[in-house]
C-alpha cells in the first residue's frame, strides 16, 4: 500500500516489484525440522536462496551449511560460521576450489569419481570425504542423477582407489532430487547408503557420516520425516557412532518469501476495450497483463526449477479492499522484458477489473528464484523487504539475529 502511495505521487520506481520475507517463517521451519527429524543436523543448502538474513538466521540457530563454491562458503564463514559446520557438497570441484577451501577450514566434502580423487588427494589430503552415490530421483521435479551420484557398481573401485592414495573417506550421502514429490525415494536411498557403508567396511573403511542430502518439500515434510526414520532405523540400527547430516535447501525458504508485482502493462482486443461481451472461453486469455518481474527475474523458477506460480489479487482498480468474489476473465500475465518467451502464466483468470498501476501476489517465491535472476534488458533484480513475523517467533527471530550479528539493522527488519 505503501508502494502503491508513493508511486500515485510520483515517486520515482515506487512501483518496483519487491519480495517479502517473513523470517519468522524460517524459524518455524527449523522448529519443526527439530521436532520430527531430531537426530539429523540440516545443513541449509545456501545455493537455494543465499539471502544474507536467512543465512544469519540460520547460522544463530546453529545450522551448518552445504556450499557448492568458494563463493557460498566464503559467505557463510564471513558470518562468523565455522568451517567444520561447512559441507562443500559438490562432487566435482575446480581443483584451485579444493585447495581454497583447505585454507579456510573446509575439510567435508563430496566425491563421486576417481579424477576427483586425485584432484583431492593432490590438493587437500586431509580432506573428509563423503561419497556421493546414484539415487532413484526419477519422483522429483529436478532430477540430478544424470549430473551427479555414483552408481552403486562402481563404489567399490571408488573406495579401492581412495584408500590407495590414503585418502580418509568418512561417509556417504545421496540426493533424490530437487522437489521430490515421492517420500519412498528416501527409503530406496537409505538402503543404498546402507550397502554403501557395507563396501566401505570392505575397503576397510569404517564410515561415520550419513547425508541424507535435499528433496525435502515442505507439503509432505512430515511423511517424508516418517519413512526416512523408518529407513533409518532399519537399515543403520547401531548407529551411535553415526552422524546423519542433511542437506535441505527448499523447504526451509519456499513459503518464507512472497512477490508483489505491479501491473505495468495491459492490452486488451478491441471488444474488451469497448465493453463488449466477450465469449468466455477459459482456455483462450483475453487481456494480457505486463508485470514488473518476469522469467528473467524472479520468475526463473519456471524455467529453470519446473515451478508453475500463480497471482492472487493484492489490489484492483487502484484499491486493496479486494472483494472475495468478483467476475473473472482468462488472462495471461508477462514479464516486463522484450522477449516474448517472458510469460509467468500463459492463461490464469484475473479479474475483469484489474487495471494498469495494480498489483499481483506471488506466494511461495523464497526457492530458487533471486539467487539465479538476471538483469537481462536492464532490470533489477527485485529487492527484498524483511518481516520478523507477528506471531511468537518474531521476538525471538530478532534476539537470534541481535545475538549472532550483534547489530540488527532495524530499518530493514519490518
Ligand atoms: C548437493 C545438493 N544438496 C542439496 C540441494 C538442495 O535441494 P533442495 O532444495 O531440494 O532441498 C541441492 C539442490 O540442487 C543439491 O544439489
Amino acid at each position: 500500500m505503501t508502494a502503491s502511495q508513493l508511486a500515485a505521487a510520483g515517486e520515482p520506481d515506487a512501483e518496483k516489484a519487491f519480495f517479502v520475507a517473513d523470517l519468522s517463517h524460517v524459524l518455524h521451519q527449523h522448529k519443526r525440522w527439530k521436532a520430527y527429524l531430531p537426530e539429523i543436523e540440516p545443513f541449509y543448502a545456501i545455493k537455494c536462496n543465499p539471502d544474507p538474513y536467512v543465512l544469519r538466521l540460520l547460522a544463530g540457530l546453529g545450522t551448518g551449511f552445504d556450499c557448492a563454491s568458494m563463493g557460498e562458503i566464503s559467505r557463510v564463514t564471513q558470518l562468523g560460521v565455522d568451517p567444520s559446520r561447512i559441507i562443500f557438497a559438490n562432487p566435482c570441484k575446480a581443483a584451485s576450489f579444493i585447495r581454497n577451501s583447505a585454507k579456510a577450514g573446509v575439510d567435508m566434502m563430496t566425491f563421486d569419481n576417481t579424477d576427483e580423487l586425485f584432484k583431492i588427494a593432490r590438493v587437500h589430503p586431509a580432506a573428509k570425504l563423503v561419497v556421493r552415490i546414484l539415487t532413484d530421483d526419477s519422483k522429483s521435479l529436478c532430477r540430478l542423477g544424470l549430473k551427479f551420484g555414483a552408481p552403486l557398481v562402481t563404489v567399490p573401485a571408488l573406495l579401492e582407489k581412495a584408500r590407495e592414495l590414503k585418502l580418509d573417506v568418512i561417509g556417504v550421502s545421496f540426493h533424490v532430487g530437487s522437489g521430490c514429490y515421492d517420500s519412498s525415494a528416501f527409503a530406496d536411498a537409505v538402503k543404498r547408503a546402507r550397502a554403501t557403508f557395507d563396501m566401505g567396511k570392505e575397503a576397510g573403511y569404517e564410515f561415520t557420516l550419513l547425508d541424507v542430502g535435499g528433496g525435502f518439500e515442505d507439503d509432505t515434510f512430515e511423511a517424508t520425516a516418517s519413512i526416512l526414520k523408518d529407513a533409518i532405523s532399519e537399515h543403520f540400527p547401531d548407529r551411535q557412532h553415526i552422524r546423519i547430516i542433511a542437506e535441505p535447501g527448499r523447504y526451509f525458504v519456499s513459503k518464507a518469501f512472497s512477490l508483489a508485482a505491479n501491473v505495468i502493462a495491459r492490452r486488451a482486443p478491441p471488444a474488451v476495450e469497448e465493453g463488449r461481451d466477450v465469449e468466455v472461453d477459459p482456455e483462450q486469455p483475453s487481456v494480457m497483463y505486463y508485470i514488473n518481474d518476469g522469467v528473467y527475474g524472479a520468475f526463473n523458477c519456471i524455467m529453470f526449477d519446473h515451478q508453475a506460480p500463480q497471482p492472487f489479487v493484492l489490489s484492483l482498480n487502484g484499491s486493496f479492499h479486494v472483494p472475495a468474489s468478483v467476475p473473472l476473465r482468462a488472462s495471461s500475465v508477462w514479464g516486463p522484458t522484450c522477449d516474448s518467451i517472458d510469460c509467468v502464466c500463459a492463461v490464469t483468470p484475473l479479474p475483469t477489473t484489474l487495471q494498469v498501476g495494480d498489483w499481483l501476489g506471488f506466494a511461495d517465491m523464497g526457492a530458487y528464484t533471486i539467487c539465479a535472476a538476471s538483469q537481462f534488458n536492464g532490470f533489477e533484480v527485485s529487492k527484498v523487504i524483511y518481516t520478523a513475523g507477528v506471531g511468537p517467533g518474531a521476538a525471538e527471530v530478532r534476539e537470534v539475529l541481535r545475538a549472532f550479528e550483534g547489530e540488527i539493522v532495524e530499518r530493514d527488519l519490518l
